[in-house]
């Protein structure tokens, strides 16, 4: 049994989630699926980012505590990624004491071993990426991706001896090309590694910001935001001695948008190399999803799609499908209501529903609803029979790369090959011919099981819908992977109309 272990961004609770947290997550979970649909043992982490000043402020300014604040907004989010047919294994709380516990042991062990010391620091702290930042990432005196510029600060701090390790992170990088998807990314912390990175502050004085983890051995200060929440993705497998951190730690893939580059590079990277942890497997680094005015999509610029608004109006699989459609992994792009809805009515609607649509509506009018027993192949059903039983192992090669998209457009091309062939054999006339019967049943039959091999298929991406397909196909109504050709839907089952997808 070969186990995989996939993770989203911890996200903040300061918000509902929006269209961009649901891109990083409707990744991670279809990625899952298909990792588990082919058998491996798959975990998928998400969860919930509490402490830190941001989650502080945002707790204040609606008079609540911080606690109780975070509890809302956390349970926000449960609910948010059920709407989403998000299905996370495990749900991680910042706040839980399991978390609390391996963090205060890795702070110890850190400070016991001398990689954490005490200094006097002062700098540039920007509260909206809960970090330290330097001049040179300032343009016109803020970050790009914050509102507000940073603030000046003197106070002592617990620091982590975060140079120490650049070297073997360089090194790392040149190791494993891979280790960093897209490539770009990768070049661009290769770059960042030539020079110096200074060490990492990982505390905060209590008398600025309470909401945080103590420091162990000094209560006059709390853990920094980032220190904890990394380690968010080992303490829910039982670090350092549950069987489940042996098991799922070497296959770890983390989801990431590219604000958070840096954090799970030289913070992560650093941090996993001081504790004697495994580096992870993979970064995955996605975009950033923009509002239709090109800018960043975000809560604060009122400029995105809310995700539940968007699956109510236009069904969640369709949602899903075009987060993975539209905006290639690792790169910017816009998703608006509109290109929802293209992709609903053109992709779903025209290629997909309608594809099934006709077959059903067919195999009722022709076949008395029932699968035919399908008769002589010709090279036509050849050609598909081939293409669906390469389509496992193409998708599949795709989806290990984070190409989702790549792997539903190849689904979808088939798809579009299915309805030449239907537009080829013309049914309705063979129907009309008496010495054509077999013939008709040999193409009613091979439509029938070409969809049923698409919604295996596309089912990670839309579990709902290509369920229903397989319903409508009378078959098991369980998705399977590389089921082999002539046996999905069984000769003399019955079948039932229906419209998938309805257009908008
Ligand atoms: N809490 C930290 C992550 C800690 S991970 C140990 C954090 N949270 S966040 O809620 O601000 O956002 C996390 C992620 O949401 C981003 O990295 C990114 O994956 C996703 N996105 C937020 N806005 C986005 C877009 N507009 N587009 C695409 N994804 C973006 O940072």
């Amino acid at each position: 049994m070969t186990y995989r272990y996939i993770t989203t961004p911890i996200y903040y609770v300061n918000d509902r989630p929006h269209l961009g947290h649901a891109y990083a997550s409707v990744h991670a979970d279809i990625l899952a699926r298909y990792l588990r649909a082919v058998g491996h043992q798959t975990m998928l982490l998400t969860g919930a980012d509490e402490h830190g000043e941001k989650i502080a402020k945002a707790a204040m300014q609606s008079n609540e505590a911080p606690r109780a604040f975070a509890d809302r907004h956390a349970q926000t989010f449960v609910e948010a990624w059920r709407r989403l047919s998000v299905e996370p294994d495990k749900f991680v709380r910042t706040t839980a004491p399991e978390h609390a516990k391996v963090v205060s042991e890795c702070l110890s062990r850190l400070f016991e071993s001398g990689e954490i010391y005490l200094a006097d620091y002062e700098g540039l702290y920007s509260v909206g990426q809960e970090r330290f930042v330097t001049e040179k990432e300032l343009v016109d005196g803020k970050l790009p991706e914050d509102k507000e510029p940073p603030v000046l600060r003197r106070e002592p701090n617990y620091f982590f001896r975060m140079e120490a390790h650049r070297d073997w992170m360089r090194q790392l990088l040149l190791d494993s090309p891979d280790l960093i998807q897209p490539v770009q990314y990768r070049n661009e912390i290769l770059k960042l590694l030539e020079e110096p990175i200074g060490d990492l502050s990982v505390s905060r004085p209590v008398n600025r910001l309470e909401w945080g983890i103590p420091i162990p051995w000094d209560a006059a200060h709390v853990t920094y935001v980032w220190f904890d929440a990394l380690l968010s993705y080992v303490s829910p497998l039982g670090y350092p001695d549950e069987p489940a951190f042996c098991d799922y730690w070497p296959s770890v893939r983390h989801v990431i948008g590219k604000d958070i580059l840096r954090t799970h590079t030289l913070f992560w990277l650093s941090m996993t190399h001081a504790l004697g942890i495994a580096p992870y497997q993979r970064l995955h680094v996605s975009g950033h999803l923009l509002g239709s005015d090109g800018r960043k999509m975000s809560k604060s610029l009122g400029n995105g799609v809310d995700p539940l608004e968007a699956a109510d109006t236009y069904g969640v699989d369709a949602l899903r499908y075009t987060l993975i459609r539209e905006v290639s992994f690792g790169f910017d792009g816009i998703i608006s209501n509109a290109v929802i809805e293209q992709r609903l009515n053109r992709d779903l609607a025209d290629d997909l529903g309608n594809l099934a649509a006709r077959t059903l509506a067919m195999t009722k009018k022709y076949r008395d609803s029932l699968v035919p027993v399908p008769r002589a192949y010709d090279a036509r059903e050849e050609a598909i029979i081939a293409r669906a039983s390469g389509l496992p192992s193409i998708v599949l090669t795709l989806v290990e790369e984070m190409k989702l998209g790549r792997a539903a457009e190849q689904v979808m091309d088939f798809v579009k090959h299915l309805n030449g062939y239907v537009a080829s054999s013309a049914p309705w006339a063979l129907a009309k011919d008496p010495d054509a019967s077999d013939r008709l049943d040999t193409v009613l039959y091979t439509l029938l099981e070409a969809l049923y091999s698409v919604s295996n298929l596309l089912h990670p991406v839309m579990p709902g819908k290509m369920l229903e397909l397989q319903i409508l196909l009378g078959a098991s109504g369980k998705p399977c992977w590389n089921v082999p050709w002539g046996h999905g839907v069984k000769p003399g089952s019955c079948v039932k109309e229906g419209i998938l997808f309805p257009k908008r």
